[in-house]
């Protein structure tokens, strides 16, 4: 049985890809510092392979306990987001930079490791993104990931970048920070969404795709070693108005087109998933089953600002 350690394992994607490792017959360690609690986990800690560790990712010899006998190292644990990085830069670049030093100071020859990068490492990008167009990140956020990623490939760690669009859906520990989360939360509790940049392109993959790549990246290292993986779907590539009138469909809400707001990260591209997807990797859940999901939940959660990372 092989050994996984999921740094962040109870953030929003860690608390589905844990309970899916582990019905794969994976043991699992959690790392994490809970910022968002334990609640995440509750349905599935019985589970006889999974341990959950309390630690900070920004103290070397946690990490370099919680790192010791495993075979791969799934590195989620991060301030993720722009807002949330801009708030507390210190905090931001001592976890999502340093934090990731110290996984790979406390990595063994052998042990693999998969870092989830994003999307926001781009900038603005003129016509299609490919792993190969050149990153120029316009947020703390991006560049903290970019410097983490680089950190990566500069090392002799062997390893897989992956990339993600921004990731909707629900999960045990939900994000509304996230554009179509949020659009759907502001539609259903709100009754309107103010709609800026509407003709901006945006990318997005549902949360148990986002999830499911992991295995996936586990059963195809071989092949996936040493490089960067854009992670979506082609047909996952939507308009912010398309978004928008795509939960109007559901809900009826007013849509206010006003341009008052500007995406710091400038994500008004395409991006191109053709390298994973020529390994056989496609997202299995479309906007319309995402956002069909999400107002069943989002309908009978009103949660506190606090839970929001925005
Ligand atoms: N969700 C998305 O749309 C998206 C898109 C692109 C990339 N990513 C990346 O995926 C990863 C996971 O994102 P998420 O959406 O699950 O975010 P999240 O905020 O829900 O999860 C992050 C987890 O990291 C933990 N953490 C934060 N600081 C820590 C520290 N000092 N020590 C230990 N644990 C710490 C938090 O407690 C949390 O459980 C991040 O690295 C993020 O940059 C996410």
């Amino acid at each position: 049985m092989e050994n996984v350690l999921i740094t962040g394992g109870a953030g929003y994607i860690g608390s589905l890809l844990t309970p899916m490792l582990l019905e794969q017959g994976y043991r699992v360690t959690i790392f994490d510092s809970f910022l968002f609690g334990a609640m995440p986990l509750l349905g599935f800690s019985r589970h006889p392979n999974l341990e959950i560790v309390k630690g900070d990712i920004r103290r070397p010899e946690a990490v370099q306990e919680a790192v010791r006998g495993q075979d791969w190292i799934l590195h989620l644990a991060a301030i993720v987001g722009y807002p949330a990085c801009a708030a507390d830069p210190y905090l931001a670049v001592s976890t999502n930079v340093d934090g990731t030093r110290n996984v790979l100071t406390a990595m063994e020859r052998g042990q693999k490791l998969i870092y989830a990068s994003t999307g926001s490492t781009y900038g603005k990008v003129i016509g299609i993104a490919t792993e190969e167009t050149p990153i120029a990140p316009l947020t703390l956020y991006g560049r903290t990931k970019r410097d983490a990623e680089k950190l990566i490939r500069d090392s002799d760690v062997e390893h897989s970048i992956l990339r993600f669009a921004t990731v909707f859906g629900s999960a045990p520990r939900i994000r509304l920070d996230l554009l179509i989360n949020d659009f759907v939360y502001q539609a259903l509790h709100n009754r309107q969404i103010v709609l800026f940049e509407g003709h901006f392109r945006r990318t997005f993959l549902h949360s148990t795709d986002a999830a499911a790549v992991y295995p996936f990246t586990i059963k195809n290292f071989e092949r996936m070693a040493g490089r960067i993986y854009n992670v979506g779907d082609s047909s996952m590539n939507f308009t912010k108005r398309q978004v928008a009138l795509e939960i109007k469909k559901s809900i009826d809400f007013y849509l206010h087109e006003a341009e008052v707001g500007t995406d710091p990260d400038q994500r008004d591209y395409e991006v191109d998933y053709s390298r994973l997807k020529t390994l056989g990797f496609s997202a299995e859940v479309g906007l319309t089953e995402g956002i069909r999901e999400l107002i069943k939940v989002l309908g009978v959660l009103h949660l506190p600002n606090l839970l929001r990372n925005a």
